[in-house]
């Protein structure tokens, strides 16, 4: 698999500079990531209008716990507002939902809407939408090393390909393409596994401003790259 590339598989994105956003306008962090929330549908919509076929969104970290407990409780509150907003709406558009990350941290309720949204929308055959929420890489990792470890696996059936499926995004293709709007440029705990040959793209435009022209700019960046993974 090598040279030009068309359209992405899959894309993956980090939603980064609500904070930012609201900041410049003078408003709240919860303000900025509730304009973030609202972003959501724009950007869901232009990549399944572009036919992506599964767009994988980082709503959550393992470390954003450690945000003040004002603005977990807020955030924690903007998915559960999320999921009720918006599970007609992707059902509607044929999309199906997934959850990768822990689920048992979560409160109950939100984890009961995100089981009955996965739930309703399971047998759908347009674009997955894969929500990251209380996700981290090196953790889905070690987890997968566990699972392996507790079924007694052979050491000569380790390889790669089964080592995906342990993860929490098994059956899902690696990220061809990964973005992280709002200028910082890591990945931040995000798909490291699956991120070993996906094409990475920094905007510093701020998520809730993220719009369909920033996303057609993103795909043609994207099709001028040459894929070679590791060859010539
Ligand atoms: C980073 O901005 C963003 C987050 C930690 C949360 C992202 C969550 C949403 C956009 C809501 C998602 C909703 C659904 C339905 C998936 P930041 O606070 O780090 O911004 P800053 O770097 O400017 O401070």
């Amino acid at each position: 698999m090598s040279g030009e590339s068309s359209l992405p598989c899959h894309v993956a994105i980090i939603m980064d500079g609500n904070g930012r956003w609201a900041r410049q306008r003078g408003l709240s962090r919860l303000e900025g990531h509730r304009a973030g929330a609202k972003n959501v549908r724009r950007v869901v919509n232009a990549f399944a209008d572009h036919g992506v076929k599964y767009l994988t969104l980082f709503a959550f970290s393992t470390e954003n716990w450690s945000r003040p407990q004002k603005e977990v409780e807020g955030l924690l509150g903007l998915l559960s507002e999320s999921i009720d907003k918006e599970t007609q709406f992707f059902h509607r558009a044929n999309i199906k939902l997934r959850h990768v990350g822990e689920v048992d941290r979560l409160p109950l309720e939100l984890q009961r809407k995100v089981k009955a949204a996965i739930e309703l929308t399971k047998d759908n055959t347009g674009m997955i939408l894969c929500l990251a929420f209380d996700y981290g890489s090196r953790s889905e990792i070690v987890d997968a090393v566990r699972c392996i470890k507790e079924g007694n696996v052979s050491t000569g059936d380790i390889n790669e390909a089964m080592f995906s499926g342990y993860l929490g995004t098994q059956g899902i293709p690696d990220p061809d393409l990964v973005i992280r709007t709002g200028g910082e440029m890591r990945l931040s705990n995000f798909l490291l596994w699956q991120a070993a040959y996906s094409e990475l793209y920094f905007t510093p435009v701020l998520w809730p401003d993220f719009s369909e022209k920033e996303i057609d700019k993103a795909l043609l960046d994207y099709r001028q790259r040459q894929r070679r993974f590791g060859s010539l």
